[in-house]
């Protein structure tokens, strides 16, 4: 079977990486890169650390409005698949990079596996929101993470071809976590000390792009004394040089350039507390029982907030402060699969 891969963004590459390396094992496979992401530390650093075959195609897109940036990848990822003429269109997650492959293919009528199917959080001002609707009623395949996501599915009347595979970057992180332990030297670069200091990352449009809510957050960091480090996203960085917000009279703060996967897991794993609104790292706390706060109003992975493992704050200055300083015990299930996600999808995928 031929299938064509579309991924763009820093979450794709790292959920395409154990995806594809199962695939090939039966499959062709050819990888298309929308250049949604494109900085070598949003990007490349993925495909060199997790092995991830480069791409067959890289598109350039770059940054643009959501009009500009989708429909441009609409137009050349239809050239594509009209001259490779794939049996699937293999998407992940919930960018405009996912959109765009999934309205390509439906169209051309190539059967389209979507990859974290089903998730919600049921805010449709959020850019993803409607990305994963949009991708999700054109699938043929919908690999969902949880039982959650199943049920969503059935809610907006799916039921074809749904199925609980478990979490691919469940998948990634247990197949990485010994590595990174063993080759990451992050702590030591940063001076770091294990379960001394919070991890931060923030970069959701919903946050980023409104000052009055990066001023609340920035104002918690403040009154948070202890250590923080902070691999900033591009889209924050350049939001706050806009705001001409200078983020130095915050106490302890370490800000750093985004860093690679393996560092990522170093530093989630070694943090005491995560404070992010990240989708993709509110499920590595989970995955690692680090304690997290969720600087979002919704979540779509309403598993990690049993016990206190995730705390949702929303944007109050206050209410992070005291979520972050709040004495959690958290106990946590295995509701993201057992790491062999990858394995069931090419699975299903032969039958
Ligand atoms: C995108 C996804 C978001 C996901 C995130 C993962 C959409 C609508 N959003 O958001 O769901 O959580 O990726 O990280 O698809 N930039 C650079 N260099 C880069 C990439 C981006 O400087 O390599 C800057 C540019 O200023 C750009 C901004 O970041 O305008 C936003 O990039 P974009 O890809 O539009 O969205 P993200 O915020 O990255
Ligand atoms: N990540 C990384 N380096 C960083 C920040 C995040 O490798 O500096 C990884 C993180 O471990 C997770 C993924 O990127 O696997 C999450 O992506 P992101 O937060 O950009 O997007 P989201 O999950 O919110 O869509």
């Amino acid at each position: 079977m031929k299938f064509v891969t579309v991924i763009g963004a820093r979450p794709q590459f790292i959920k395409a990486a154990p995806v594809s390396r199962e695939l090939r094992k039966e499959h062709e496979e050819l990888i298309v890169h929308t250049g949604q992401h494109y900085d070598a530390n949003m990007s490349d650093i993925f495909f060199e650390e997790l092995h991830i075959p480069k791409p067959d195609f890289n598109l350039h897109v770059g940054s643009a409005s959501h009009g500009k940036q989708t429909g441009e990848m609409l137009a050349q990822i239809e050239e594509i698949l009209l001259s490779e003429k794939p049996d699937y269109l293999l998407v992940y997650g919930d960018t405009n990079s996912t959109l765009a492959g999934a309205l390509a293919a439906a169209k051309l009528h190539i059967p389209v596996v979507h990859i974290e199917a089903g998730l919600r959080s049921f805010n449709k001002k959020m850019p993803e929101e409607i990305n994963r609707i949009m991708t999700d009623h054109v699938s043929e395949y919908l690999f969902c993470p949880t039982d959650t996501a199943i049920e969503n599915l059935h809610n907006e009347n799916i039921h074809h071809n749904v199925i609980n595979v478990g979490d691919v970057m469940f998948d990634a992180v247990e197949y990485n976590k010994k590595l990174a332990n063993e080759s990451s030297k992050i702590l030591e670069e940063h001076g770091l000390t294990s379960k001394e200091f919070h991890l931060i990352t923030i970069h959701r449009a919903e946050n980023t792009d409104d000052q009055g809510k990066m001023k609340e957050i920035l104002g918690a960091f403040s009154q948070i004394e202890e250590v923080k480090v902070w691999p900033i996203h591009p889209r924050t960085k350049h939001k706050l040089e806009g705001y001409g917000i200078n983020l130095d009279s915050i106490p302890n703060l370490k800000i750093i350039e985004p860093v690679g996967y393996l560092d990522m897991l170093t530093l989630e794993s070694n943090a005491k507390k995560i404070i992010t609104d990240s989708g993709g790292v509110q499920k590595e706390a989970y995955f690692m029982q680090v304690p997290c706060v969720t600087v979002r109003e919704q979540t779509e992975w309403v598993e990690t907030l049993e016990s206190e493992a995730n705390i949702l704050v929303g944007t109050d200055q206050q209410k992070i402060v005291e979520a972050v300083k709040k004495e959690v015990s958290p106990t946590y299930k295995q509701v993201f699969g057992d790491g062999k996600a990858s394995v069931k999808i090419v699975e299903a995928i032969r039958k």
